[in-house]
């Protein structure tokens, strides 16, 4: 989603805010910009596209100034023009915005009555004009920013600059995050941490309805009734240096890869192997008695959700509902009284499942957040966070921060089991044990890259790919075709195997490959006839399993896995997926890391 940088400083500010705006590339967008101040006017160039076509319209029209705001944006309301890029500008004020103003429309009307014109389609451009109206009609900076914040309706983060005024920037909060930087004698405001990383590691988080008057020299951080109130100020842990891809070709491939390493890592932090035991951090409510378990999350989140319902009713015995964020509060959700809702979010920004905790929290549900990013609204709003420890994750398809969310939501089930009376010391131990084999055996399967990396090959000119799995494998199926679907724009769907008989199977002929996800378990003979039937159908089968006795007469390609337990199974058949989805985006040459229409923190609802 769009990113927000903006520097009070003494120094040149366009290269700067440059910097800044790379390190959120990642969070994907389709046009950019900049404005400064520069001798008295506010200045600015856009582009549409990437950063690189910004950069070229700078070196043929530099900007100079020290202080400046920048974004890079992905749209909303209008076509990713330049017209449409950020900075919106009036002759009095320079504005970057994330987020969508709701009653833009009413406010447009009102604007065009009182004899306003606009140059775009944004909403952002109404705000840009309802300041100016407001100075217009005399008043001093803070109340006009005030008095416009008091009409808007949505959610944003705003980082205005007014002109006339080079010791003065505001920002403001409401649903979508802002973070204030400080400086010595320079002061920043940025859309997270990430963005700030090279300017300071001093940090404020806005809460919402929070406003910032900014000056070279001081902050003041107000309420949304305007009271100046005190916010703690943390100390980033984001390091300064650009995260670089290393010897890989994209983030996303280095993700893939370091896998093994970060789920060791999470795993480290909540088991403890000598003793045989799961070590959750103090939860403030008693794990035993909790009766129900609601799990809420969007996209790749929301397939760990499903993996872990799978977990914890065979576990735990409790009976666990999941659902997608953006549908959950409006299927007006049946509490249990002393429930456990627990939000899965790599970002812990993503507006729906942000709205869907905030309506656990108020039903009286404890709240607990997975989370990848520690100092995001859902880490800082939940009862209780379980950090998943991967570490940034650049590539906006989304994979270590899986196989970590499985990770974490394994220790717990296991907790959850162990408190509940259903699995005894002995037993706990085991499963201790069979997670601790996870990194090793996800590093076996990342060896056999290569055999992957021809099949995708060949599965690559398709026009419809179909991933099917049963039980715990078959949200793995799910998350298989979304990664698939995302970056290299062929259409793919997971199914439940025994479902594709009720419909889906009409769609399969000679040109359809189908991953059958078919670990040795309780289920292999059905889900392998299901693969038969789409064989007898000249599908292409392509079977991912540690069967080695299974026929492969018929079958178009197999890959060989490890075997391992119920808990680990998953997160290693995570990897083919993943790899699968990698090599075929390669070989179609799509943008692996910055996928055609997709952010990596959705912020909107
Ligand atoms: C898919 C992907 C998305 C995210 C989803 C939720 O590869 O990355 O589906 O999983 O947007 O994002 P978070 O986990 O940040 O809430």
């Amino acid at each position: 989603m769009c990113g927000i940088v903006g520097i009070l400083g003494h120094a040149p500010a366009t290269p700067r805010i440059l910097e800044s705006l790379k390190r959120l590339e990642y969070r994907g967008y389709d046009s950019a910009g900049i404005a400064v101040h520069d001798g008295g006017e506010l200045i600015r160039r856009r582009a549409p596209g990437k950063l690189s076509a910004l950069e070229e319209v700078l070196s043929e029209n530099p900007l100079s100034g020290n202080t400046g705001i920048g974004h890079t944006r992905w749209a909303t309301h209008g076509e990713p023009t330049e017209a449409n890029a950020h900075p919106h500008m009036t002759d009095r004020v320079a504005i970057v915005h994330n987020g969508i103003i709701e009653n833009f429309r009413p406010l447009k009307e009102e604007l065009l009555k009182k004899g306003a014109s606009f140059e775009g389609e944004t909403d952002t451009e109404v705000v840009a004009r309802l300041l100016t109206s407001y100075l217009d009609e005399g008043l001093a900076p803070k109340d006009a920013f005030q008095k416009t914040l008091s009409r808007l309706v949505g959610a944003f983060a705003l980082c205005v600059l007014i002109k006339g005024e080079d010791d003065l920037m505001f920002g403001a909060r409401e649903g979508s995050p802002l973070v204030v930087g400080l400086g010595e004698g320079e002061n920043y405001l940025g859309s997270d941490a990430m963005a700030l990383a090279s300017l300071s590691s001093k940090l404020i988080y806005l809460e919402e309805g929070d406003w910032a008057e900014l000056h070279h020299d001081s902050v003041q951080v107000f309420d949304a009734a305007g009271n100046a109130v005190e916010r703690t100020v943390t100390i980033s842990q984001v390091a300064a240096t650009m995260v670089d891809k290393g010897n890989h070709r994209h983030f996303m491939q280095k993700e893939i890869f370091e896998q093994p390493t970060v789920v060791a890592q999470a795993l480290g932090r909540y088991l403890d192997p000598n003793a045989g035991k799961v070590r959750m951090p103090h939860m403030p409510f008693e794990l035993a008695t909790v009766p129900k378990v609601t799990l809420v999350a969007c996209g790749t989140s929301y397939y760990a959700a499903q993996v872990a319902r799978y977990w914890i009713e065979k576990l735990a015995r409790v009976p666990v509902e999941v659902d997608i964020a953006s549908e959950f509060r409006y299927r007006e959700p049946v509490y249990a009284d002393g429930g456990l809702a627990i939000f899965i979010s790599q970002s812990g920004e993503t507006a729906d499942t942000l709205a869907a905790l905030r309506h656990a929290k108020a039903a009286g549900q404890h709240v607990a957040a997975i989370v990848n990013v520690m100092g995001s609204t859902m880490a800082r709003e939940a009862d209780l966070v379980l950090p998943i420890h991967a570490g940034a994750e650049i590539g906006v398809a989304s994979t270590k921060a899986f196989t970590c969310q499985l990770s974490v939501l394994a220790a717990l089930a296991v907790d959850l089991a162990a408190a509940k009376g259903q699995i005894n010391e002995e037993q706990e131990a085991a499963f201790v044990q069979e997670l601790e084999t996870a990194p090793k055996l996800m590093a076996q399967v990342l060896h056999n890259d290569e055999a992957i990396e021809e099949i995708a090959r060949s599965i690559a000119p398709a026009r419809d790919v179909l991933f099917v799995g049963r039980g715990i494998h078959f949200p793995i199926a799910m998350e298989g075709a979304l990664k698939l679907k995302e970056i290299s724009y062929i259409h793919a769907e997971g199914y439940a195997a025994g479902e594709l008989k009720h419909g889906p199977i009409a769609l399969i002929d000679e040109n359809v490959p189908v991953i059958g996800i078919a670990p040795k378990d309780d289920l292999i003979d059905k889900t392998v006839s299901n693969l038969q039937e789409i064989m007898a159908r000249q599908g292409k089968v392509i079977l991912l399993s540690d069967n080695a006795e299974e026929e492969a007469e018929g079958m178009f390609a197999r890959l060989e896995m490890p075997s391992a337990g119920e808990l680990v199974t998953p997160i290693l058949y995570a990897i083919p997926v993943q790899l699968l989805a990698y090599y075929a985006a390669v070989e179609k040459g799509t943008d692996v890391d910055q996928p055609r229409n997709l952010a990596k923190s959705v912020t909107v609802e």
